[in-house]
């Protein structure tokens, strides 16, 4: 088998491939700009949190108390002395720790499809599932194949060929730092082993007793990265593939992998390329209300070689999934009408050519607080009727209520019964005429009072 630390390498040589990765290849780590930034779940901050869940996160937390999962107390305690509740922003107070009471694991890893191995549904097409039939080579790894770090270092440099760690190497001095692979890898939570000490995780990515090619060899890694995705990411591929440093198909990257592999063609397989979604106009849309959203982003329409790969847009929740298509899209940009969905957090992504999968964003479908009527049904009750109003407790009053007003004059109000499309008030001093404005924790709608 052939490993690292090629020392053989004659000194002319060293300097001709010392001048060829300087000209053409930018020196790591990689820039930034698709897949998830690489760094540990440990340095994330509400900062990093709100950059892919960037809006409707008060909703999706609200959602959980009509599914019975939570009440408010849970997440907003009473303060001791009654002046208020408490309402906490960041994330990483309750996020993968405890709170008031509360065991909340770590996101992403711990999900269902997390723990299948299923590491495309939210990465998407940068990487393959282990199970998708997807090819590996059993042919014994060969000069060319690349390292799961590197081949060829120079020793005045510190530059590396022929392996992930030629270009994903770590920097320390980036924020958030920029963590080596077997880091950011390692510290998945459970999913890796180390967290619990559970050596029977290893295999996922290594292999510990079956030495057909070394325990560290990169065929178990092409479980995850086949050599038809890693041929397929590239990022800004219109503006990139004649220069270095952007992915995998600039000039000279393919050394960067291949290290004695000079590129005659394209490599095999790339052909597709990942499309990767940057943000959204919105993570929230309104239940039951189509809603027009843009997504920016990159290699969402492709041509190579003469042939153009378009995508369609997907919304998904768990297995279920919603397909449109986009009424406009560009390399950088898809309009899309997203239609009608039920409450509930979904996720959205591209889809391109059938198969080639984006990364994935929150989406957020919340209650559309909508008053429908307010009628004063007799001397002393008026009847609010409508959708969204979520649940009551006269704890949380400064935030969840109802007021009738006429002008300046407020009345006085008592709420006897609260349901999501039905709140019942006694007021004697309500008039028709008067105003009625509801407060519910997905938003506020006023209306006339009838007879
Ligand atoms: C599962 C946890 C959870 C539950 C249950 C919950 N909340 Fe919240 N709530 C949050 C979080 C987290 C935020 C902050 C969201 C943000 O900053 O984006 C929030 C924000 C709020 C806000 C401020 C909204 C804003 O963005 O200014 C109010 C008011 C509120 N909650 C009231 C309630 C009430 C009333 C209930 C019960 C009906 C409730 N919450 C139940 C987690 C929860
Ligand atoms: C006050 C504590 C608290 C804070 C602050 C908080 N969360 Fe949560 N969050 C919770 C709890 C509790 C749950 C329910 C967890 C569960 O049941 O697995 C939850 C669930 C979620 C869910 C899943 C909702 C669903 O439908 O299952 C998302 C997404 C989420 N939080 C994101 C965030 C983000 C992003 C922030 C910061 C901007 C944040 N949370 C801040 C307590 C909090
Ligand atoms: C790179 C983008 C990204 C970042 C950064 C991110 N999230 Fe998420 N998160 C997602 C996506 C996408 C989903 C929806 C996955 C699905 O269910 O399809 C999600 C789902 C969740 C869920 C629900 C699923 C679960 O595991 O319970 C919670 C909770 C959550 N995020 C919390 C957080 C918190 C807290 C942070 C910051 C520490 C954070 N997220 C940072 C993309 C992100
Ligand atoms: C539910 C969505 C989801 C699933 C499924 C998922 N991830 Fe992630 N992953 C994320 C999000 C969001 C982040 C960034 C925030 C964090 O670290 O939790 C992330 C970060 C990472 C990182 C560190 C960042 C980087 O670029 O290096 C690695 C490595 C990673 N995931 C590997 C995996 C592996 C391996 C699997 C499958 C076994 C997997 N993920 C499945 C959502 C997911
Ligand atoms: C020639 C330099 C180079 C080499 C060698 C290299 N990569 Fe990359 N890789 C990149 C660049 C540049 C990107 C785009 C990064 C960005 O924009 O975020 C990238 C992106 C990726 C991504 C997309 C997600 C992310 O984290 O950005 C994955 C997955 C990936 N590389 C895996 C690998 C694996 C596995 C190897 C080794 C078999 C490898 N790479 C070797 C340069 C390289
Ligand atoms: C999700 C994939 C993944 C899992 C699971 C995983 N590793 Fe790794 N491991 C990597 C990557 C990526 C590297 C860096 C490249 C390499 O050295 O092969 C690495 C490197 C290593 C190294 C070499 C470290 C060095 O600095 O030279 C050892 C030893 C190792 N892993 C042991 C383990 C053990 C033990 C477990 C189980 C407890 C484990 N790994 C689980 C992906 C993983
Ligand atoms: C179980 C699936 C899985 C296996 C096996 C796996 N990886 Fe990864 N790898 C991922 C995921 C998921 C990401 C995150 C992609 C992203 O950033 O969106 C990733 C990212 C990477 C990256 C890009 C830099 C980074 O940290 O995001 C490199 C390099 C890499 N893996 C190398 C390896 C090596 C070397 C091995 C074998 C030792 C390996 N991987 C095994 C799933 C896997
Ligand atoms: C991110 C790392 C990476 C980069 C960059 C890369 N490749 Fe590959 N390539 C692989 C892997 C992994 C394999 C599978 C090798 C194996 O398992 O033996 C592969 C296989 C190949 C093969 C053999 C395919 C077969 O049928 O066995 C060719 C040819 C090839 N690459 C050409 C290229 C060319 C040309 C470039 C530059 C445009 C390139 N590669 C860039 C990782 C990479």
């Amino acid at each position: 088998m052939n490993r690292r630390y090629f020392f053989i390498l004659g000194i002319g040589f060293v300097f001709l491939m010392q001048t060829l990765v300087f000209a053409l290849i930018p020196p790591p780590p990689v820039n930034q700009n698709m897949g998830v930034y690489d760094t540990l779940f440990a340095n994330l901050t509400e900062n990093n949190c709100r950059g892919c869940h960037a809006s409707g996160v008060p909703d999706t937390h609200h959602l959980l108390v009509p599914a019975g999962r939570y009440s408010c107390t849970n997440c907003h305690p009473v303060l001791p002395d009654g002046s208020g509740i408490t309402l906490i922003r960041d994330c990483i107070k309750c996020h993968d720790t405890t709170f008031n009471g509360m065991t909340i694991r770590r996101p992403h890893h711990e999900t269902q499809a997390a723990l299948d191995r299923h590491c495309k549904t939210c990465h998407g097409s940068v990487v393959d599932d282990y199970d998708d039939g997807h090819y590996i080579p059993t042919y014994p790894p060969s000069n060319m194949t690349p390292d799961t770090k590197f081949k060829v270092v120079n020793q005045t440099s510190g530059r590396k060929w022929g392996g992930c760690e030629s270009c994903h190497e770590q920097d320390l001095t980036a924020s958030p730092f920029i963590a080596s692979n077997n880091k950011t890898h390692h510290r998945l939570g459970n999913l890796s082993g180390f967290r619990n000490n559970d050596n029977t995780k290893c295999t996922i990515c290594h292999d510990l007793h079956n030495a057909t090619y070394g325990s560290d060899s990169i065929r178990y890694c092409e479980r995850c990265h086949s050599y038809n995705s890693l041929h397929n990411i590239q990022w800004d591929i219109a503006n990139t593939t004649t220069t270095g440093g952007y992915g995998h198909l600039g000039p000279n990257d393919c050394q960067g992998c291949h290290a004695w592999y000079v590129a005659g063609s394209l490599a095999p397989g790339a052909d597709l390329i990942v499309p990767s979604i940057g943000s959204l106009s919105t993570n929230n849309v309104l239940e039951g209300q189509a809603t027009a959203v843009t997504i920016y982003g990159d290699d969402f329409v492709t041509t190579v070689d003469g042939v153009t790969r378009s995508s369609v847009v997907v919304v998904a929740k768990g297995t279920n999934i919603v397909t449109i298509t986009p009424t406009s899209i560009s390399h950088y940009k898809i309009d899309v009408t997203i239609p009608a969905l039920n409450k509930g957090l979904y996720s959205i992504y591209a889809l391109k050519d059938g198969n080639m999968e984006s990364n994935r964003r929150p989406l957020v479908s919340a209650p559309n607080m909508i008053i429908s009527s307010a009628r004063k049904v007799n001397s002393t009750t008026v009847t609010i009727t409508g959708s969204g109003f979520g649940t009551y407790d006269p704890a949380y009053k400064d935030f969840v209520n109802v007021t009738i007003n006429e002008g300046s004059a407020i009345r006085s109000i008592q709420i006897t019964s609260w349901s999501d499309t039905l709140i019942n008030v006694m007021s004697t001093d309500a008039m028709t005429g008067d105003t009625a404005t509801v407060n519910s924790v997905y938003g506020t709608g006023s209306a006339q009072v009838t007879n």
